[in-house]
């Protein structure tokens, strides 16, 4: 079957796969596309916005500054909460970076993006 193949030749997708399963209720659906999401938010969205790889192409770093702003970042939720949070604005560091996003990124948007960085990002 086709899935079959593409999971034999894409190294990255098969670990993602295995690391979804391990992780239950969120699907390798949810994490490949929140990595898509990632690296390519202008291309996925169809909108003229950055892509969240471009200011953060460091995922740790990324994940510290969660940490710094009272996020968990072994919880999908939480991490989705607080993209949500700085796109509305109501996170002052990073309140002119996100704005562009605002009526962008859909809920299902962000928990792809969530569930990316909880799982994928993990080091
Ligand atoms: C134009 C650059 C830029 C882009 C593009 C960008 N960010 Fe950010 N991001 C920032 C800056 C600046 C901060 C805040 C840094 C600070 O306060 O130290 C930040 C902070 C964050 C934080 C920490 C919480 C917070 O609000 O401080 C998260 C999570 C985050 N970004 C996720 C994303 C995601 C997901 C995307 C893509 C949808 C994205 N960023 C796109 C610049 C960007």
């Amino acid at each position: 079957m086709h899935m079959h193949g593409l999971i034999h030749r894409c190294r990255p997708l098969r670990v993602l796969l295995v690391l979804a399963l391990v992780a239950g209720p969120v699907s390798a659906q949810d994490i490949v596309r929140g990595a898509r999401l990632f690296s390519d938010t202008q291309v996925v969205t169809g909108r003229a916005v950055g892509n969240c790889i471009a200011c953060h192409a460091d995922l740790d770093a990324l994940r510290e500054m969660i940490r710094n702003r009272g996020g968990r970042v072994d919880d999908a939720r939480s991490v989705r909460n607080l993209i949500d949070r700085s796109i509305a604005g109501a996170q002052p560091g990073a309140a002119n970076a996100k704005a562009q996003y605002r009526g962008v990124l859909t809920p299902q948007d962000l928990r792809d993006l969530a569930a990316y960085l909880t799982r994928a990002a993990r080091g």
